[in-house]
């Protein structure tokens, strides 16, 4: 191995989509402060951030210094002179990317794979909500009599219905549209994937880059209906995209989707295709709800006495929701590939206690359960029987089947979606 080799293989590069705010930006901060504690000194880290524009990564870029230097000055109290040592094994950058605009997706996979540096994880984080409001009086009704349920599973939001991301072209024309939530949340990450996998293979002493999908709690099974991938007729995008999402990671290592993933991420002889990885962050305070600030302000402290009255999904932090996919990020790979191979592939959540000590746990997912296996029951793992929604039902044989028939169909209809816009874009 050269010299140049061996020092690629010693940065670990990560790029974490709609970095600029919320769990995106918080996911940077664990992501700095994480990699300084449990990798070697030998190993550096390049945070590759996406933004929409370049002011906000500008600003990205100098908020994420700012942490450093926090961090830099916590570890020279105990250490005094470390921080030097750990500066320079930090290295931040950034790239600008519309995820609805497929053009712009196309191109920064091309910059990235013509620069033709290794990418470690991709962490597709970026997300919108699609709603217009909420009802009110369902919600302060809901609240008040169901206080923990209703700020997990919430049936109070109002999302629009059929809004599009118009294409290059004439954006007016049906076929130069997509449905704006299920493009932002998961179609302009597929794309990107699939273009960047090339530069995640894993192979000789390189570990398989890492996919991690940001999913939600409430990926209800009844959102998503196979006939509308997109949603368009659905007035919860939003809730349809997640589970679609859950669909896609939690079936891409069954042998059934073979073809579909070996084509998706460009699997060639004898090298191993990136991993895909399930997260979801529970329930945090940030913009994605759009609300005026008294009203953001009602909902943090709705979200706390919904911890204290016992929810594990309240981490409301988004330092504190970042854990779970910095933990998929950072693990060592062959200890996370055992853990799914033993027990089942997971929808890996970020928890906290009433206190708000973090945790990872795996999350219970219609049809699948915990890993994908028949008889699990909710009791014993972490008191979730309690804090579930009230929908669920325990996995049986047929519904585990339907859900990888299901998985099956989803990853069929998203090939065929990428190759026909994959055409249209170089038409
Ligand atoms: N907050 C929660 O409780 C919660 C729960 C479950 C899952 N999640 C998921 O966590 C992820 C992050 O959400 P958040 O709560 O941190 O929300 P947020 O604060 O609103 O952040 C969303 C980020 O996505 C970016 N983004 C939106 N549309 C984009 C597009 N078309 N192209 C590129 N970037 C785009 C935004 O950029 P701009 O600033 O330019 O708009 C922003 O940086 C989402 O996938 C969300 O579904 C959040």
């Amino acid at each position: 191995m050269n010299g140049s080799e061996d020092e690629q293989q010693l940065v670990y590069t990560v790029l974490v989509t709609g970095a600029n705010s919320g769990l995106g930006f918080s996911t940077c901060c664990r992501l700095i402060d994480e990699f300084l504690h449990s990798r070697p000194q030998t190993q550096s880290l390049h945070l590759l951030v996406t933004t929409r524009s370049t002011s906000k990564n500008k600003d990205t870029q100098t908020r994420l210094h700012a942490h450093l230097q926090k961090t830099l000055l916590k570890a020279d109290k105990g250490t005094p002179g470390i921080s030097k040592v750990l500066a320079s094994r930090i290295k931040i950058s950034g790239e600008q990317v519309d995820l609805c605009n497929l053009r712009s997706v196309k191109e920064l996979g091309k910059r990235l794979l013509d620069r033709g540096d290794r990418l470690d994880v991709l962490i597709c984080n970026a997300g919108i909500g699609g709603w217009k409001g909420l009802n009110w009086p369902s919600a302060i009704w809901a609240i008040l009599t169901d206080w923990r349920h209703a700020c997990t599973y919430p049936t109070y939001k109002l999302g629009f219905v059929g809004a599009v991301a118009a294409q290059e072209g004439d954006e007016t024309a049906p076929d130069q549209q997509l449905g704006e939530v299920f493009t932002a949340n998961v179609f302009g990450h597929y794309i990107l994937a699939h273009e960047l996998s090339p530069l995640m293979k894993g192979g000789g002493s390189k570990e398989p880059g890492r996919i991690i999908w940001i999913s939600s709690i409430e990926a209800y099974a009844h959102a998503f209906d196979a006939e509308d991938v997109q949603a368009l007729k659905s007035d919860a995008a939003y809730e349809s995209s997640k589970r679609l999402t859950d669909l896609l990671v939690l079936t891409s290592e069954l042998p059934s989707t073979k073809m579909s993933t070996t084509a998706f991420l460009q699997e060639a002889d004898k090298q191993q295709k990136p991993k895909m990885f399930l997260a979801h962050p529970g329930v945090c305070a940030t913009s994605i709800a759009d609300l005026p600030l008294v009203l953001w302000y009602a909902m943090l402290l709705a979200q706390y006495i919904a911890r204290w009255l016992g929810s594990p999904w309240h981490p409301v932090s988004s330092y504190l929701g970042a854990v779970s996919s910095v933990w998929l990020s950072l693990a060592p790979f062959s200890s996370l590939s055992t853990q799914e191979l033993t027990e089942g592939k997971a929808k890996w959540a970020s928890s906290t206690d009433v206190f708000g000590n973090e945790r990872v746990v795996r999350t219970e997912v219609g049809g699948w359960g915990w890993g994908g296996k028949v008889g699990e029951k909710a009791d014993g793992k972490m008191r979730l029987s309690a804090n579930r929604w009230r929908g669920q039902e325990d996995v049986t044989k047929e519904s585990r089947e339907e859900f990888e028939v299901l998985g099956q169909r989803v990853w069929r209809d998203m090939e065929k979606l990428r190759e026909t816009w994959e055409d249209k874009l170089e038409a």
